[in-house]
C-alpha cells in the first residue's frame, strides 16, 4: 500500500491550483443518467472517488468519453467528460461498487425519478458517524416511492413510473439528500417544495446544472428549493466549481508552515467563514483577482474556537485540518463538532507528533504546543488523512502518512502540488 513520507519544517511559497470539487463532481456525474443526451462536465477532477463511479454509471448503461489527458501528465487542468445515458441497461447499483463510496447511493434519485425503479446498495464510505439514509428514503417515499430493504438493498419503485410532487421537510440539513430528492424532483410530476434544504454550494452547483438541462427549480442558493417537474431533461455543457475544502486544506497548510501562498483558481465566497476564522489566527488572508493569497511571516498562530455547521458555517470537512493547525498555537482553543458524532478520529494520531488534545463528547480541547515533532501514523478517513499530512509538513523530522488511499479519494495531486511550493514530500509506493 502506498505511504507518503514528508520532512517537516520547510516553508510554502508559491502557487496552488486549486482542483474542480469532489462533492460537486460526484453529484453532476450522477445527473448524467436524468437524460438521453450528453452532459458534459468541465473541470472534473482526477481523483479515485471520480473513476469509481465512473464505475458505477457505465454499469448502468452511461457512455463516458475523457476529452484531454489523464492523470500523470503536465496538464494540470480538469478533465472534461462527457456522459451519455442514452439508455439505462440497469437499475441495479451493486454492493460491490457502492459500498467503497457513500455518494453513489445518490443514483437512487435518478434512477428512480427516470425508469420508476431503483435497487441501490446500502451506502458505505468514510467511517466518521452511523451516516443513516432515512432523509433520504422519507424525502422519495413523499414523492410517492415505495420502498422496501431487502438483503441490504433499497428497493424503490414509483407507482405508474412516475414521482408525484410533494413539500419535503427535512429533519436537519443534509447535502446528499437534498442532491437526491432535488434530481427526483426534476422528472416528477408536479411541483416539489423541499424546506430546510443544504445551501451547500455543491447543491447550488448542481441545480444550476439541472436548470441547463432543461429543470425548473428556484430558490437556488437558499434553504427553500421549488423544482416544478418537467417531462424530459436534455443535455447541457457544465463546470465545476472550485473545491472549498482543497482550497481550506492548503490555506491552513501554508497557514501552518509559514510563507506565501496563492491558491489559484479559489473563491473566497464559497469558504468565506474558514477564511475568516484563519484571519483571526493572525494570517494574512488576501483576496486577488486569480484567487486568494495566505500569507504567515513568523507571526505565532492566535488559538480560535470554533464549531462545525452547515454552509454558510465553518464545514465539517475541515475540522481536522483545522485541528492540526491548532496543535501549534499559541494557547488553548476548543473545536466543537456538530454534523458527525464520530469526527474525532484524527485527534489520536495527532497526538503522535506531541499535539496536546483531549475530546469530551462532541468537543474537543488543543492546547498548542510550540513544535510538532514527525512520526508514523495512520490516515482513518479523507479529511483526517490530509491533517496528518498538514502537520507533518510543520513538524520537526520525518513524518510517513500509511493507508494513503483515502487521499487520493479526494485529494489530487497532494504531493505534486505541495512540493512545487517547497515541501519535501514524496509518494512511496507498495
Ligand atoms: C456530504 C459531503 C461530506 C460532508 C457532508 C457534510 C459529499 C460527497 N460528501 O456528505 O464531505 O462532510 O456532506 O457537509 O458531498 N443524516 C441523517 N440521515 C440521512 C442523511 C444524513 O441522519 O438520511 C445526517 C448525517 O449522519 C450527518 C448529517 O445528517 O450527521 C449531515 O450529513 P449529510 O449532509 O447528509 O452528509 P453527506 O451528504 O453524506
Amino acid at each position: 500500500m502506498d505511504r507518503i513520507r514528508l520532512v517537516g519544517g520547510h516553508e510554502l511559497n508559491g502557487e496552488i491550483p486549486i482542483s474542480g470539487a469532489k462533492n460537486a463532481a460526484l453529484p453532476l456525474m450522477i445527473a448524467s443518467l436524468l437524460t438521453q443526451e450528453p452532459l458534459v462536465l468541465v473541470n472534473v477532477p482526477r481523483l479515485a472517488d471520480v473513476k469509481q463511479l465512473e464505475r458505477i454509471l457505465e454499469n448502468h448503461g452511461v457512455d463516458i468519453a475523457v476529452h484531454g489527458r489523464r492523470r500523470g501528465d503536465a496538464d494540470m487542468g480538469g478533465q472534461r467528460i462527457t456522459f451519455t445515458a442514452s439508455d439505462i441497461v440497469d437499475t441495479t447499483a451493486p454492493y460491490e461498487l457502492v459500498s467503497t463510496m457513500r455518494a453513489s447511493f445518490w443514483v437512487i434519485g435518478p434512477l428512480l425519478a427516470r425508469e420508476g425503479t431503483a435497487r441501490v446498495s446500502l451506502p458505505g464510505g468514510c467511517a466518521i458517524g452511523t451516516r443513516p439514509v432515512d432523509f433520504y428514503l422519507e424525502g422519495l417515499r413523499a414523492l410517492g416511492a415505495e420502498i422496501d430493504i431487502d438483503e441490504g438493498y433499497v428497493v424503490a419503485r414509483a407507482p405508474g413510473g412516475r414521482l408525484k410532487g410533494a413539500t419535503v421537510t427535512f429533519p436537519k440539513v443534509s447535502v446528499g439528500a437534498t442532491h437526491v430528492v432535488m434530481m427526483a424532483a426534476t422528472l416528477a410530476q408536479g411541483t416539489t417544495i423541499i424546506e430546510n434544504a443544504a445551501r451547500e454550494p455543491e447543491v447550488g452547483n448542481l441545480a444550476e446544472c439541472l436548470v441547463a438541462m432543461g429543470a425548473k427549480i428556484s430558490g437556488i442558493g437558499t434553504d427553500r428549493l421549488v423544482i416544478e417537474g418537467v417531462e424530459t431533461l436534455g443535455g447541457a455543457i457544465h463546470e465545476v466549481l472550485p473545491d472549498r475544502i482543497e482550497t481550506g486544506t492548503y490555506a491552513f497548510a501554508a497557514a501552518m508552515t509559514g510563507g506565501d501562498v496563492l491558491l489559484r483558481g479559489a473563491r473566497p465566497e464559497l469558504l468565506q467563514a474558514a477564511l475568516d476564522v484563519l484571519a483571526r489566527t493572525g494570517v494574512e488572508v488576501r483576496t486577488e483577482t486569480d484567487g486568494v493569497r495566505i500569507v504567515r511571516n513568523g507571526s505565532g498562530i492566535d488559538p480560535v474556537d470554533i464549531e462545525t455547521e452547515p454552509f454558510p458555517g465553518f464545514p465539517t470537512d475541515l475540522q481536522a485540518q483545522f485541528m492540526a493547525l491548532m496543535a501549534r498555537s499559541t494557547g488553548v482553543s476548543s473545536i466543537r463538532e456538530t454534523i458527525f458524532e464520530n469526527r474525532f478520529m484524527h485527534v489520536a494520531e495527532l497526538a503522535r507528533f506531541g499535539a496536546r488534545i483531549s475530546v469530551d463528547g462532541q468537543t474537543a480541547r488543543v492546547t498548542g504546543v510550540p513544535e510538532l515533532k514527525g512520526a508514523q501514523v495512520m490516515a482513518t478517513d479523507l479529511r483526517a488523512s490530509v491533517s496528518l499530512v498538514i502537520a507533518g509538513l510543520a513538524a520537526r523530522g520525518e513524518t510517513v502518512v500509511n493507508r494513503i488511499y483515502h487521499l487520493d479519494r479526494g485529494f489530487e495531486r497532494l504531493e505534486d502540488k505541495l512540493s512545487r511550493c517547497g515541501a519535501q514530500i514524496e509518494r512511496i509506493a507498495g
